[in-house]
């Protein structure tokens, strides 16, 4: 067979199929067949997880045997926290990263794994975070997953702000053939185990052109003291041809509908403030320069801030939440194997002798 040349970055690549998640022709994004909008106004994070998980939305009695699964693999043993302890590693994403890649693995328990790991990344977060910044740690076992989390990392309860957090951590939940998506499945498809794969989509989701974008966010937006400052700098960085985090999507080209519907979210809380005015200001510009939309991860940021929420924890936010969509992944690639493994076009020097 002859081989294909795709463009770079495989974009507009069609690699394999999936059943999990999809954009539909009017733009929005699917969630085994579902519409994210429709499921985030009447299922909690757990009813969506599981969705994403299994492929069904689960009965009460399926919903509260994963809930009680997730809350009995919440906690995290003595030796993790030593680990913790040696590392005091300020940057969460390697820590997260690192102690999963951590987790014992054997073969027979290789279905429920994925779950343990994912209801342990909350207190992972929480407990490296304190641990790096010298502060007392804090536990609670109630409440639903994203009240906990909120707890966790904000150190306040919180049902309100809890349930906008929910609803970003459903956006976040999955995504088709993303970067950390994908690594997954390469990793997945060479059959090394699932704590491989989830490591190697974990380092993959850090970097600022996917998952690292929202943690870069706050450090210029915060500075903006009206809506023309704003404007001064994107048309600054646009002169200067550098990328604005939080802006272009390789899917949506016209429009994110998960940054709109945090966008709404955000207007509801924040009201016509100077912060969410800021943010349009940005927004409109950069549509009229560029014909680049927001992505999610832009007003997630400013979403995150509102909700009291430390920049630290916004690529471990989305990580928290992607991780049952990498579950997903990394059980359809394995119902469907072939090792991934493409080819290259050799463009260095041939002939050479010593
Ligand atoms: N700011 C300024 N220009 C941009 C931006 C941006 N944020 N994004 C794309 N462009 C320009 C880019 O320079 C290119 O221009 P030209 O054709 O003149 O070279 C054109 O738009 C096409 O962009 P691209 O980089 O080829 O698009 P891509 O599909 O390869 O990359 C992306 C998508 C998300 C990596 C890119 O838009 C980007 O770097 N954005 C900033 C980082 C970011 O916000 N990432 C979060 C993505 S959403 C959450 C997630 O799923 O991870």
């Amino acid at each position: 067979m002859s081989d294909i040349e795709v463009p770079k970055g495989l974009t507009n690549v069609i690699v394999d199929e999936t059943g999990i998640a999809t954009t539909d022709s009017t733009g929005n994004l699917l969630y085994r067949g579902y519409k994210v909008v429709d499921l985030v106004r009447k299922l909690g994070f757990e009813d969506v997880a599981y969705l994403i998980v299994y492929g069904k939305v689960p009965t009460e009695q399926e919903r509260n045997s994963f809930f009680a699964r997730i809350k009995e693999n919440s906690m995290i043993d003595g030796s993790v926290e030593d680990v913790m302890r040696i590392l005091k590693e300020k940057d969460v994403m390697r820590n997260i990263r690192s102690i999963v890649s951590l987790y014992p693995y054997t073969s027979e328990k290789s279905d429920d794994l994925l779950v343990e790991i994912a209801a342990k990344i909350p207190k992972i977060v929480s407990d490296s975070y304190r641990i790096a910044h010298n502060l007392p740690l804090v536990d609670d076992a109630d409440g639903s997953f994203a009240e906990r989390f909120y707890y966790l990392i904000t150190g306040n309860r919180d049902p309100e702000k809890s349930k906008y957090l929910e609803r970003l951590m459903i956006m976040y939940m999955e995504h088709e053939f993303n970067a950390s998506t994908f690594a997954l499945r390469v990793t997945a498809s060479t059959l090394a185990d699932p704590v491989a794969a989830v490591t190697s989509a974990l380092a993959t989701l850090k970097g600022p052109l996917h998952g690292g974008a929202s943690a870069e966010i706050l450090d210029f937006f915060l500075g903006f003291k009206s809506g023309e400052d704003a404007v001064k700098y994107i048309d600054d960085k646009i002169e200067k041809k550098e990328k604005i985090m939080g802006f272009g999507h390789r899917i949506y080209k016209d429009m994110d509908p998960r940054a709109q519907y945090i966008k709404e979210q955000l207007r509801q809380m924040a009201g016509d403030s100077s912060l969410f005015r800021i943010a349009v200001a940005i927004e409109e510009r950069m549509w009229e320069k560029k014909k680049i939309p927001a992505n999610l991860d832009f007003y997630a940021a400013i979403y995150m801030h509102l909700l009291g929420i430390d920049q630290d924890f916004y690529t471990p936010i989305f990580a928290a939440s992607r991780v049952f969509g990498w579950i997903a992944h990394y059980n359809e690639q394995l119902q469907n194997n072939k090792i991934i493994r493409p080819s290259s076009k050799y463009v260095g020097p041939t002939g050479l002798s010593l």
